[in-house]
């Protein structure tokens, strides 16, 4: 069996390991002593890393991203971790291996997780809010962005299904909680389709995987003030949408991170919203805690690194 990435541990420290990778992006830098190098960002199913190449020549031709590579991989240390160093690298030669192989996935299953998303659905009752997730969500040319598209450049769900699995497990929350505080109805029609839309945006904010970019649109606009835009346009489509419900599910858009500096331009001013809000965080809080732990798990130290958006790293020991 071929190495993974998620596999090289301190045993293969100073040996030269031969993997198949996929190269998403390469990107020059210079050192201090002004010699050009690059660093490879690549992935296998298991994992995402970065890869320094010390004799980077820029070539004429750029190669066409993203590329199956055979990679050499130098296992070094520097402060007590890990590092890997690529040697050398060329195209593939092994042409029964596809870029679905290596890229890195939801372990979901998504034809279940589509299954789960109509289920979700048929909780909504109002008409004019069914028919507004209809169009937003299970329609072309949305819906098959909506099924693959990743949640996140970095740290939570950014992954192949990433928005689907990641809705799914905000909807699982809210509808807990709706359930618990006893919420309405009409109230539970809110929350639902906010948490349908409130990443809807993704599709339009990143290019699709494996690629790690964003799109233009994305980075002058970002997903909340596209999702709200989207939104807003596509509820003046559907005759007499319900004014209340409308402003109730913009805010909770717009709402959703939270607070100003997380990058929400208005703070949740409903009860749905702040359901949502909290719902969001801890999907993609632990998300990020349990991929971060996994990626280190090869790892000999009893604790991660920094996991920086947490702001502490995290024990290992208790991993069984
Ligand atoms: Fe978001
Ligand atoms: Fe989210």
């Amino acid at each position: 069996m071929t190495l993974k990435l998620n596999q090289i541990t301190r045993e293969h420290l100073n040996q030269e390991l031969k993997l198949t990778l996929l190269l998403t992006s390469i990107e020059i830098k210079s050192a201090r002593n002004g010699k050009s190098y690059a660093d490879f960002q690549v992935q296998d199913q298991t994992q995402k890393t970065t890869l320094r190449f010390w004799d980077y020549q820029p070539h004429n031709s750029e190669p066409e991203l993203p590329m199956i590579v055979d990679c050499a991989i130098l296992v070094g240390e520097y402060r007590e971790q890990l590092q890997l160093t690529l040697k050398k690298w060329e195209s593939t030669t092994q042409t029964e291996i596809t870029v679905d192989q290596l890229v890195r996935s939801s372990r979901w299953n998504p034809e279940k997780m589509q299954g789960w998303l109509r289920d979700y659905y048929e909780y909504i009752e109002a008409e004019h809010i069914r028919e507004l997730i209809q169009r937003m969500v299970f329609e072309e040319p949305f819906y098959e962005k909506y099924c693959t598209y990743p949640a996140a450049k970095t740290v939570h769900h950014n992954f192949m299904y990433g928005i689907l699995q990641h809705t799914l497990e905000v909807l699982k929350y809210v509808k807990m909680v709706a359930g618990t505080k006893k919420l309405t109805q009409r109230q539970v029609d809110r929350l639902l389709a906010m948490t349908f839309l409130h990443d809807w945006a993704k599709i339009i904010e990143y290019e699709p995987v494996p690629s790690e970019s964003m799109t233009v649109e994305g980075r002058m606009l970002g997903h909340i003030f596209i999702g709200a835009h989207h939104t807003r346009n596509m509820m003046d489509t559907i005759p007499n949408f319900d004014d209340t419900d409308a402003l109730i599910i913009l805010n909770g858009i717009l709402g959703h991170h939270g607070a100003y500096e997380w990058g929400s331009p208005v703070l949740p001013k409903t009860v749905e919203a702040q359901i949502l809000h909290q719902a969001d965080k801890l999907s993609g809080d632990i998300e990020s805690i349990l991929s971060f732990t996994e990626d280190q798990a090869a790892r000999d130290d009893q604790f991660t690194d920094k996991l920086w958006n947490m702001g502490t790293d995290y024990f290992k020991g208790g991993i069984t």
